[in-house]
């Protein structure tokens, strides 16, 4: 790997890097893909090569599926609901001792700040802790039914092998919020991370191996979405769970539409974040500010498009420019970079063209709008758009990068409508010190998820999830157990 990067790196993070190629996670045991086919992770600070990864086809599908099964209908059945409760938190706990190394994988893979890495795997561990606390409390019920004699309960059963595909944003962390619920349910999982991320993936089914799961209980394949497209077409998968782009989410729907599977996605936003007239202005310029440069902007609840007060509007713009002019950006593991790169060449070039449809529109970029750095990393720094009109590109496709666009309104019925003016409906936030105001707003906003002076809050009790195109079922919380159990009414004649 890139020696500049090894440099720095704990003992643990280099020796595992260096270990590579990584080979898939299927039934146990580490297995080359099928027809030998591998694909590089890339550090996107430098834009060298980590390691390299096994790239799962069909036929590895094919392995993991059937590894899959044969846990749940063997190893994993007998495991009782207090026995898999210990797994799940041996496995937080086996996180949190691997932290370090964990935080250094996902900074070098996805390039965000090794701050950033660490929150992420801490996260995780909460994730898993209040998942643990599930499997001991799901309980079905005793129906009064009206037949003579009859008696009738329900059972809660796991929902079988479920395919989860998971994005590289918040790689380690996606992963963790799918398979949680899918462990607390009793379900076998194949999971595929996304090509860009591939490390701490792995490094995830190797704990849950050493935490005591039985093998085949988590498979982790590694590929593009071609090994994603094969998960979703199994025949012997009973659910895929999915975060992603929108156009895919469409693609994923329609065809477990088709073949019956169960199936939750998790997608893009375009989420609005309104600064009232009587905000508590500098904690809504603050919060404002990370509610989209955090993660680079690379986040599905990202707050990417500002609504602000008229009266305000060129105080907040100045304020947020002045911000975005001082921030540092630069290498995950440089300590003093408050944002890291964006993942990949692809992504930059994304990102790029967004910000060039921005200015072609006649937008103007009062920070940033160029890409950064001496060209050997995918660094863009902070931008902000001023002129937009609702119609623009910028103001209505997710960019999904630091980009903010900033635009003035005048009354807040006309906030509200403009607001819900998009396909989208992941998360909304809004500032003000009036407390009335902003809980009759916060239910007019059509979002999973509403912000009220604070941007991007979560708790793993707490569902997250999409309106219209952002998506179908929720994360967290009791409500992502339900997506990954069956129901089943049992009579019986006395
Ligand atoms: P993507 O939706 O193509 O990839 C996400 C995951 O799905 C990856 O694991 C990928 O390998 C897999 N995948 C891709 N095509 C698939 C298919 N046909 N069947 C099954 N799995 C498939 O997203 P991509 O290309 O990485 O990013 C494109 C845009 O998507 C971003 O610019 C952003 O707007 C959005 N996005 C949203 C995310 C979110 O958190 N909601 C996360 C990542 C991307
Ligand atoms: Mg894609």
């Amino acid at each position: 790997m890139a020696t500049a990067t090894a440099r720095s790196l704990s003992d643990a993070a280099r020796d595992y890097v260096e270990a590579g190629p990584h080979r898939l996670l299927i039934g146990g045991e580490r297995l080359e893909a099928a027809d030998g086919r591998r694909l590089a992770s890339i550090d996107p600070a430098t834009g060298e090569v980590i390691c390299e990864v096994a790239e799962a086809g069909p036929e590895d599908v094919d392995r993991a599926v059937a590894a899959a099964r044969g846990a749940l209908d063997g190893a994993l059945r007998k495991v009782s609901a207090s026995k898999r409760a210990g797994l799940i938190y041996a496995l937080a706990e086996l996180i949190k001792a691997n932290g370090a190394e964990l935080a250094e994988l996902e900074s070098i893979d996805n390039g965000k700040p090794l701050s950033a890495a660490q929150g992420d795997v801490a996260a995780s561990v909460a994730h898993l802790r209040y998942y643990a606390g599930w499997p001991t409390k799901i309980e079905g019920e005793t129906i009064p039914v009206s037949g003579r004699d009859l008696f009738c309960y329900t059972l809660r059963e796991p929902v079988g092998v479920c395919g989860q595909i998971v994005p590289w944003n918040y790689p380690l962390l996606m992963a963790v919020w799918k398979v949680s619920p899918a462990l607390a349910a009793g379900c076998a999982i194949v999971l595929k991370p996304a090509e860009q991320t591939p490390l701490t993936a792995l490094r995830l089914g190797e704990l849950a191996l050493e935490a005591g799961f039985p093998a085949g209980t988590l498979n982790v394949l590694t590929g593009a979405g071609e090994t994603g497209a094969a998960l979703v077409d199994h025949p012997d998968v009973d659910k895929i769970a999915f975060t992603g782009s929108t156009v895919v989410g469409r693609e994923i729907g329609a065809k477990c539409g088709r073949s019956l599977k169960r199936v939750t996605l998790e997608l893009g936003g375009k989420s609005p974040n309104i600064i009232l007239g009587d905000a508590d202005l500098e904690a809504a310029v603050k919060g404002s500010f990370l509610g989209i440069y955090s993660n680079s902007g690379q986040a599905c609840n990202a707050g990417s498009r500002l609504l602000v007060a008229a009266e305000l509007f060129d105080e907040v713009v100045e304020r947020l420019a002045g911000f975005a002019g001082e921030a540092k950006v630069g290498p995950g593991l440089d300590p003093d970079s408050q944002f890291g790169p964006v993942v990949s060449e692809e992504q930059f070039g994304r990102v790029s063209g967004y910000i060039d449809s921005g200015l072609a529109d006649g937008a103007e970029a009062v920070a940033g709008g160029r890409p950064d750095g001496d060209g050997g990393g995918y660094f863009i720094s902070p931008t902000l758009f001023t002129g937009v009109s609702d119609e623009m590109t910028i103001a209505r496709e997710e960019i999904f990068g630091p980009v903010l666009v900033a635009q003035p309104f005048e009354t807040l019925e006309e906030v509200a409508q403009r607001a819900n003016d998009t396909d989208y409906g992941l998360a909304a936030g809004l500032w003000t010190r009036d407390i009335s105001q902003a809980h009759k707003l916060a239910a007019l906003l059509r979002a999973g998820s509403v912000y009220i002076n604070t941007w991007g809050a979560g708790d793993p009790a707490a569902p997250f999830g999409g309106y219209k195109a952002s998506g179908i079922g929720r994360e967290k919380g009791h409500h992502n157990l339900d997506a990954y159990l069956e129901t089943k009414s049992v009579f019986a004649q006395l």
